[in-house]
């Protein structure tokens, strides 16, 4: 018989509710993006974020299990993303698992939301093995993990647990997109839409530093893009048309190319053939495809996510909180949000 897991996503500016049954096969998976909220201000309001997501949670659990045609008795976990993130935000989400559980009678597990990050590759037919090296790249984080196996071979999977090799030292990568993007007049977060504009752009018209690049450290460092970005912009005003697309070519090629370059030079450092891409940046095409080509040129192989599980969602919860559940990690009710959670094997919040 089929076993199912409820897991809610609350820890930014997603509401996210999905169902994960066996492990890892997604029966419904939906996400209230706060985008147009914010939009206005040009970056996430905390308050704002927390105040949507007490609107949208509980509909949304509802809606999310119509869509599955199951009932919250139908459970077998819920499981919540606990920290990191915004304070206010990620209590919505981990109060209303602790209600769920509590009115079902089925275990809590609380989530990292970056070890999430990186299971959202077991929702895909395939994964790396461990150990293996992980880039999670996202709007606030920028990441290289070492990830090996904690069941001590018990059970039937593995569970993760991860170790920081490495990281920004300033800005994260989705956070250099998303500033160059409004030095450019895009709206928040203007990742995507800049990736959009970079189509058909020369990534060499523009001259922009790559920090640390080349450094022996496996570390990154993206505010002088910004600053450089910044002082290109009120030189020459913004571009139109072709510049326009050379000078979002080149901002993604200054972004791409040190996250390309300490991947693979870490992945040597390892000495692992098997590497995880993750986190919103990781739906970067260009991103993807130049570090699975890096990697392929020295017979190492890249795993990562489709589009929609790489930026927020809580399907990539419900696989965290698989691997959590399975191997025996349960929740205290007095749980509490942690904003500053850092990844690292079970966590201080399992029992
Ligand atoms: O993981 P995520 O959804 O949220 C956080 O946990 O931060 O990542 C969001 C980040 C934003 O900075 C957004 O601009 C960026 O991912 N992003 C992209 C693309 N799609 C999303 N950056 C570059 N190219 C994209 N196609
Ligand atoms: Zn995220």
């Amino acid at each position: 018989m089929s076993e199912h897991l409820l897991a809610l996503e609350t820890s930014c500016d997603e509401t996210a509710v999905a169902i994960v049954s066996d492990g890892g096969q997604v029966v419904a998976s939906r996400v209230h993006t706060q985008i147009d909220l914010h939009a206005l201000y040009g970056g996430v309001v905390p308050e704002l974020a927390s105040r949507d997501h007490l609107a949208r949670i509980l509909p949304l659990v509802d809606e999310t299990l119509r869509e599955a045609e199951m009932s919250l008795e139908e459970m077998t976990c819920i499981a919540a993303t606990a920290g990191p993130g915004l304070v206010g935000a990620l209590l919505v989400g981990l109060q209303t698992a602790k209600g769920l559980a509590l009115a079902s009678g089925r275990p809590l597990v609380g989530i990292n939301h970056l070890e999430a990050h990186l299971a959202a590759i077991l929702l895909e037919d395939e994964w790396p093995t461990t150990p293996f090296l992980a880039l999670l790249v996202s709007g606030g984080h920028t990441t290289l993990y070492e990830v090996q196996d904690a069941s001590g071979g018990e059970g039937d999977r593995e569970r993760w647990s991860v170790r920081r090799i490495g990281g920004t030292r300033d800005d994260a990568a989705g956070e250099a997109f998303d500033k160059s993007a409004r030095l450019l007049g895009l709206p928040y977060p203007g990742g995507r839409a800049l990736d959009q504009l970079a189509a058909g752009g020369d990534p060499e018209a523009v001259p922009l530093p790559r920090g640390m690049m080349h450094r022996p450290e496996p570390d990154f460092s993206f505010s002088g893009l910004k600053t450089a970005v910044r002082l290109h912009v009120e030189r020459e005003g913004v571009p139109e048309g072709q510049a326009l697309a050379d000078l979002c070519a080149s901002i993604r090629a200054a972004i791409v190319e040190p996250l390309v370059k300490k991947t693979v030079r870490a992945a040597e450092g390892l000495g692992v053939n098997e590497v995880l891409l993750c986190g919103g940046v990781a739906a970067n095409g260009t991103l993807r495809q130049t570090l699975e080509q890096a990697l392929a040129a020295e017979g190492r192989r890249l795993f990562v996510p489709r589009p929609a599980y790489c930026t927020d969602n809580a399907a990539m919860v419900g696989a965290a909180g698989w691997m959590a559940f399975r191997g025996g990690g349960r929740s205290p009710m007095n749980l509490n949000a942690d904003p500053g959670w850092k990844p690292g094997g079970v966590g201080p919040h399992h029992v």
